[in-house]
């Protein structure tokens, strides 16, 4: 699919699918007024009539319009006018394009851009409908016999016509939604890719081909005998009971100054977590090959910088592993001995991601990162306090948390910050190591970013937990992946670039 910005009147896209905006109330956007005249009526009359109230959710789509040359049309319901919220907004745009797919069109050409959204800019709206349309045609079908066949071939963005150039804002929009959107798509890819499949070694060979695709990526893989030279107790006990082998993944994008420190992303890699010896309970453990949505978010964001040529220097540290449990695996009350040299007790086999994690924020030590935030499907426990909307944010320099939180609203990929404070250290003591891995139950994502904390005190860090948001885990024919926080942290070494 191809997806372009053109300045075009709907009187002159006739042989495409129009998508057009309609309010509540019966208000119609300029375009749908355009139409509702070359039509004498029609969408006026469809309303009067009841047929759409206009309201969010709804969508109309008509076909072979007699006398008028439009040959489909989709209503797209569009709320109180002025009540649009920029989730919203996306919302109707992901929702609008899923109901495509059903109508086996192949060109559209989408006038949302003319719905207002608060005070958002005509560019901010350009690239959400980017992002959204192919987040809205996104289909994952490697594993299905039948294809669904995935007609639409072009897809445009009207832009109001005034002036006879498109804006440069725009075309920067486009660019950005595009790098996002792929990049997103990647992230998901692999995401939804079970662990029979989606493996360490795999998630490596991905890797490694982002770095053949793009010059500006280097990739490097340490194996199990490197990490254990290295001293890295804590990510090899987690892999001990699987038959797969560890992998620690290192790329570097660089497209700034080789003096400019890096930004170090690190993803975690569990491709399957059954909780290993603290096993989880069946219905638990369905949605754990999600527990790598980390590792794929750092692969699909390093993907959009290089898309973009950000001048700008990031490392990915990816640790990748399988939590198997087994008689070899490692067991609760064993103690561990860290990359950083730190003792561990581990109380719960499923509290295995900050195992791997700590090791690989380590290792970023030597990459003299400016800041390092690491993105991991964590805990539970961030889906009962956030659910699946925000993304939980903790750090230990307050000006990082802003940049993350101000990145997240800008792109619609929100997140949410949950206090760090000294007093939840507390819960992680441990009578006979320097610290254990699990708080016990309350402030269950604090405490698993306290853990954290330990390792990451020589430099300014950042936690994202997206247990909630990054995959659709519940609910069995619901389940997928959803590329965030890719447009987040995107967004982030944008806003880093222009200040
Ligand atoms: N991968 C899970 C967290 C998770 C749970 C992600 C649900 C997505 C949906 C993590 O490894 C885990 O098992 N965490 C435990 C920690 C506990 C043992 C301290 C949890 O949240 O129950
Ligand atoms: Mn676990
Ligand atoms: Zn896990």
């Amino acid at each position: 699919m191809k997806l372009s910005l053109k300045l075009s009147p709907p009187s002159i896209q006739q042989k495409t699918c129009l998508m057009l905006g309609v309010y509540e109330g019966g208000h119609l956007t300029p375009a749908a007024k355009e139409v509702d005249k070359a039509t004498k009526g029609l969408i006026s009359k469809l309303l009067a009539e009841g047929r759409m109230l206009g309201k969010v959710g709804e969508y109309l789509p008509l076909f072979h319009l007699a006398n008028t040359g439009f040959e489909h049309i989709l209503l797209i319901g569009c709320g109180k006018q002025t009540q649009m919220s920029p989730t919203g907004f996306r919302k109707i745009m992901v929702g609008a394009c899923k109901s495509l797919s059903a109508t086996q069109t192949k060109s559209v050409t989408c006038y949302l851009t003319q719905l207002d959204v608060g005070d958002k800019p005509l560019a901010w709206k350009v690239r959400q409908l980017t992002e959204a349309a192919y987040e809205g045609l996104y289909c994952f079908d490697l594993f299905k016999t039948e294809k669904k066949s995935a007609p639409l071939k072009e897809f445009i963005l009207a832009l109001p016509d005034s002036g006879s150039k498109i804006p440069k804002a725009c075309e920067q929009a486009l660019a950005e939604g595009l790098a996002i959107a792929n990049g997103a798509i990647l992230t998901k890819n692999l995401a939804n890719t079970p662990s029979n499949i989606c493996t360490p070694t795999f998630i490596a060979e991905q890797a490694k081909a982002l770095g053949k695709q793009y010059a500006s990526v280097k990739v490097k893989i340490l194996n199990e005998d490197e990490m254990r030279k290295l001293g890295m107790g804590a990510i090899l006990a987690v892999s001990q009971g699987s038959a797969e082998q560890a992998k620690l993944i290192c790329l570097e994008y660089k497209g700034g100054p080789k003096s400019q420190a890096p930004v170090a992303l690190v993803g975690k890699g569990i491709t399957f977590d059954t909780g290993g010896n603290s096993l989880k309970t069946p219905d638990n453990m369905v949605g754990m090959k999600y527990d790598m949505c980390g590792a794929a978010t750092v692969i699909g964001t390093i993907k959009a910088a290089a898309e973009l040529k950000l001048p700008i220097n990031v490392v990915g540290i990816i640790p990748t592993v399988e939590n198997m449990p087994g008689g070899s695996a490692y067991k609760p009350e064993d103690i561990l001995t860290s990359l950083s040299g730190l003792t561990i007790e581990v109380i719960s086999t499923d509290a295995e991601g900050r195992l791997i994690l700590c090791d690989a924020l380590t290792y970023c030590e030597r990459f003299k990162p400016d800041v390092v935030i690491d993105i991991a499907t964590l805990t539970g426990a961030v889906v009962i306090a956030l659910g699946v909307h925000a993304t939980g944010l903790l750090t230990n320099h307050e000006p990082l948390a802003k940049d993350l939180l101000k990145a997240g609203l800008e792109s619609n990929d929100r997140a949410w910050q949950l206090p760090l404070w000294d007093e939840y250290q507390e819960q992680i003591k441990s009578p006979f190591a320097d610290i254990a891995n699990t708080g016990g139950r309350s402030a269950g994502t604090i405490t698993a970013a306290c853990f954290l904390s330990r390792f990451t005190k020589k430099f300014h860090w950042a936690h994202l937990d997206v247990a909630g948001t990054a995959a659709i885990m519940g609910g069995t024919s619901e389940r997928l992946a959803t590329g965030r926080p890719v447009p987040m942290l995107t967004q982030f070494l944008i806003d880093r670039v222009k200040s």
